[in-house]
This record gives structure tokens, sequence and C-alpha cells, in this order.
């Protein structure tokens, strides 16, 4: 089963609008969709619940401990995360998956937040990248700030304990596309391309890992 979890413990980065547009985007493709939220505050299980049945079906869980009852026929598996998540749970989330995506969201505060969280991942035993395979993806950028562009020299210089640099996949936009995707329980694939050209674009080289042996462990 194809897993994808989107974690950073910082609280706002996008876990859940992440967590949403890849599930939709996966079973627009036509794939067995589950959504994990092992949020307890539900985003990503409020989001499903208000999507309409004319768009394509994904399969909702919400989880409470580390015991994840995935339905048998799903093909990929998206796990939204919570902000607090104690060290064993993540560390059985983290062996579960063969991908991670990590959106950081343009403030020094968050930056200082993902550094420490990177250390702790690449901390766990065994070089986790031999695993799992980790990316980043900036969020909620507002372009040509001046934290914009410090984000993203942050995100392109971070080094995997071995040595390789650490894919920074995209920069996402502050958009309100994302907003209104997500109050009617959509992704931003199901808003009309004209208006969401640009987030597209934006949305191409993490889709495009995504679907390449690159965010697989060999
Ligand atoms: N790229 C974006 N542009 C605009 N708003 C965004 C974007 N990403 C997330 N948001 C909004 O920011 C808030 C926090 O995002 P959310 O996905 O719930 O974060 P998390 O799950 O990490 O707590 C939500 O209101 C969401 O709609
Ligand atoms: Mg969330």
């Amino acid at each position: 089963m194809r897993t994808i979890i989107v974690l950073n413990p910082k609280g706002g980065c996008g876990k859940s609008t992440i967590a949403t547009n890849v599930a939709a985007y996966f079973s627009m493709k036509g794939k067995k969709v589950t959504l994990a939220d092992c949020d307890p505050q539900g985003s990503s299980h409020d989001w499903l619940s208000i999507r309409a049945d004319k768009y394509s079906a994904i399969n909702g869980i919400v989880v409470e401990n580390e015991r994840l009852k995935v339905p048998r026929n799903t093909e990929v598996l998206i796990i939204d995360t919570p902000a607090a998540l104690e060290d064993k749970r993540l560390r059985k989330y983290l062996r579960k998956a063969q991908s991670l995506i990590m959106p950081v969201v343009a403030s020094p505060i968050d930056i200082r937040a993902a550094e420490r969280f990177l250390d702790e991942l690449f901390s766990f035993k065994g070089s986790i990248n031999n695993k799992i395979k980790i990316a980043t993806i900036a969020n909620r950028v507002r372009e040509d700030t001046l934290i914009a562009a410090k984000l993203e020299h942050y995100l392109y210089n971070i080094k995997l304990p071995n040595g390789k640099k650490l894919p920074f996949m995209t920069m996402l936009r502050s958009s309100q596309n994302y907003i209104n995707a997500s109050e009617r329980g959509l992704s931003i694939f199901e808003l009309p391309p004209s208006k969401t050209y640009y987030d597209r674009e934006q949305w191409a080289p993490l889709l495009r890992w995504l679907n390449s042996k690159r965010s697989i462990p060999g």
C-alpha cells in the first residue's frame, strides 16, 4: 500500500490542507484512497464529511491511538497528523509510510521549529531516509517577501544525516483557493483550472515526486 504521511508538529503549517489535496488528487486518478485523520481536531475528517458524493470517493478513518485500521482495498493511504504526537506513535507511523511531506510556513518561529523537528527526526535510530523518503514544501508563502526568501534558502540547504540534500519540492503560495476548496470538501484540483492554474503549477513538482521512485525507499 502506498503510504504518505504529512508531518510537522507545528500547528497551522498546512498539514491538513496538504493531506486533503493529496488525497483528492489520488482519488481523482481513480485510486482507492484512505485519509487517516490522527488529529483530535479532526480537520481532514470534517473536510471529508462535507465532500459531496459527486466528487471522487475518499474513505476516511479517525485514528485515536497508534493502531491504524485501514480498509483492505486501500491503494493509497494518506496520514494527516496532529501537532503533538508522542514518540511511540510517531515511530509507528514513520515505519508504515514510504514518503513524508513536511510543510513549513514562512515565519522565523516556524523555521526554528522545523530545524528542531528535523534534528529529532534525523536522530531516530538508523538513517531514516533509507526507510522513508522525506521532502519539504514551503506553504502559505507570500511571494516577494524577505521571509519567503529566507525560508526558501533554509529549505533548499537542509542536509540529511548521510550528507545528501533533503529534497525541497515546491513553494505553495498563500491563496484563497485553498480556503475556498477546503470549506467545500474539495481540493484545488476540483476548482476551475482557470482560477487555480498557478497553484496547480506549484503542486506539479510535489506530485511528480509522489508519482516517482524518488519518493519510495529503494
Ligand atoms: N497555501 C495556503 N494558502 C492559504 N491558506 C492556507 C494555505 N495552507 C493552509 N491554509 C490555511 O491555514 C490554516 C491552517 O492550515 P491547516 O492545513 O489546518 O494546518 P495544520 O493541519 O498543519 O494545522 C487553515 O485555515 C488553512 O485553510
Ligand atoms: Mg491539521
